[in-house]
């Protein structure tokens, strides 16, 4: 990977789009990440870039932040003009972005509207705690244009909420699910947790049971990830929690799978079910096709055109900057071709649809070979000229991308 900064001249600090990069602006699908840095109390195992304090500093309080979230979008129109990309995906990201009343989320959107050509069919998600919505603010996101809510749900088991630090009840999610659907909501997710110590079998039963009572169209499930430096962490390296365990994640897995199937939900990316094509989350599917996307917020990352570059992390840090006039770039990198391709295949391969074959390498794709051999890509796909994940191969995703892209 080519590390650059050709991006940032200081003062004052501006960023400036190289033209092999505008090339495919028009033609390649634009989404935007607005993330949101607040949430009102840490859950032990995330290590997402949030705080948990309203009072971070002139433009980073939770009061001003969508004012100064909208003063990025118009950078970034200034950068990506004048021939500006149809936003196709908006994605409202945490953090908890629905600790920001529903109005402010409704002047951003207003914003990206202004300021960008939208499609007609335009997504917009917006990620929500369980607890911090009501019936009066997702009508009002509604009316605004939100048309997906994402609901983090974890667990349907009480005390596996309580080990993940999570403050509502079990049942919360799946209300709150239910009124999404009664404000209008047409595409509706819930993210399940799977493999937090303690988790019985019996108790993601119930979560998955949970979920298929819910109206919803879309269910992410991951597997617990211990992240360095996390409360949860410190427990388990301290002896008070044991480490989630391989075999039971995998069972997991399957358990969900198959009730999902059973349930006329689809998987389209290891970690993701829908019901039928239209209920895909568009947005992560732009991400996971290599698309162009400008993320606004503190430590958002964007990518366009095999250009990459990611914000300052601290609101504060990133409130002052763009205060000051400035775009708040902490740095940058071009992509080498071999690079995009490697990240091509790393992100295609745990889609349902796979990748065609001469996206390897040569070693890579007699890799492929002896993956099929070995049951982990479907032999029909290969013969085919594709690559895909058996269901065997899900459960060994993260091992067979590294296996082909070595
Ligand atoms: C930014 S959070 C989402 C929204 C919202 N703040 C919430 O927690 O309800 C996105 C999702 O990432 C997942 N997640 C976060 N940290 C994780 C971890 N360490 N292991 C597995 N999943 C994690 C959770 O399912 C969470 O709902
Ligand atoms: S999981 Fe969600 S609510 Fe919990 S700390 Fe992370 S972003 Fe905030």
């Amino acid at each position: 990977m080519n590390t650059v900064l050709p991006l940032l001249e200081a003062p004052p600090r501006t960023l400036q789009l190289p033209d092999s990069a505008r090339e495919g602006l028009a033609r390649t699908p634009f989404g935007l990440y607005v993330h949101v840095p607040f949430c009102a109390t840490r859950c032990g195992y995330c290590d997402f870039n949030t705080y948990t304090s309203d009072e971070l500093g002139p433009g980073a309080n939770r009061a001003e932040y969508a004012g100064t979230a909208i003063t990025e979008l118009r950078r970034a129109a200034d950068v990506l003009g004048p021939d500006l990309p149809t936003v196709s995906t908006v994605f409202v990201g945490g953090g908890t972005p629905t600790l920001l009343p529903a109005e402010d989320l409704a002047a951003v959107l207003a914003a990206v509207r202004e300021l960008f050509p939208v499609a007609d069919d335009v997504e917009v998600t917006t990620e929500a705690n369980p607890e911090s919505v009501t019936p009066a603010s997702l009508g009002t996101l509604r009316a605004a244009g939100f048309t997906r809510l994402s609901l983090g749900m974890q667990s349907a088991a009480e005390h596996v909420l309580a080990v993940l630090d999570r403050r509502h009840t079990p049942g919360r999610a799946v209300q709150a699910a239910r009124e999404a659907r009664a404000a209008g909501f047409a595409h509706v997710n819930l993210d399940l947790i799977y493999g937090t110590p303690g988790e019985t079998d019996a108790d993601w039963s119930a979560s998955l049971d949970a979920v298929l009572a819910a109206p919803v169209d879309h269910v992410s499930a991951y597997a617990l990830i211990v992240e360095e430096g996390t409360r949860l962490a410190r427990r388990i390296a301290r002896g008070e929690l044991p480490l989630p365990d391989d075999d039971v994640l995998a069972d997991r897995y399957v358990q969900a799978d198959t009730v999902l199937r059973g349930a006329g939900f689809d998987w389209y990316e290891v970690s993701n079910w829908s019901r039928g094509d239209a209920a895909r989350c568009r947005h992560n599917e732009l991400y996971w096709a290599n698309a162009n996307w400008w993320g606004v917020g503190p430590g958002a990352h964007s990518h366009v055109g095999g250009v990459r570059w990611w914000n300052v992390k601290h609101p504060a840090a990133y409130a002052q900057r763009l205060a000051a006039g400035e775009d708040p770039v902490a740095d940058s990198e071009v992509l080498e071709p071999a690079d995009r391709a490697l990240e091509t295949v790393m992100l295609g391969l745990r889609l349902r649809d796979g990748l065609p074959l001469p996206a390897l390498s040569d070693a890579g794709r007699l890799r492929a070979a002896d993956a099929v051999a070995r049951g982990l890509l479907d032999p029909a796909a290969h013969a085919a000229g594709r690559a895909v994940l058996t269901d065997r191969g899900r459960l060994l995703a993260d091992a067979v991308v590294r296996d082909l892209t070595d």
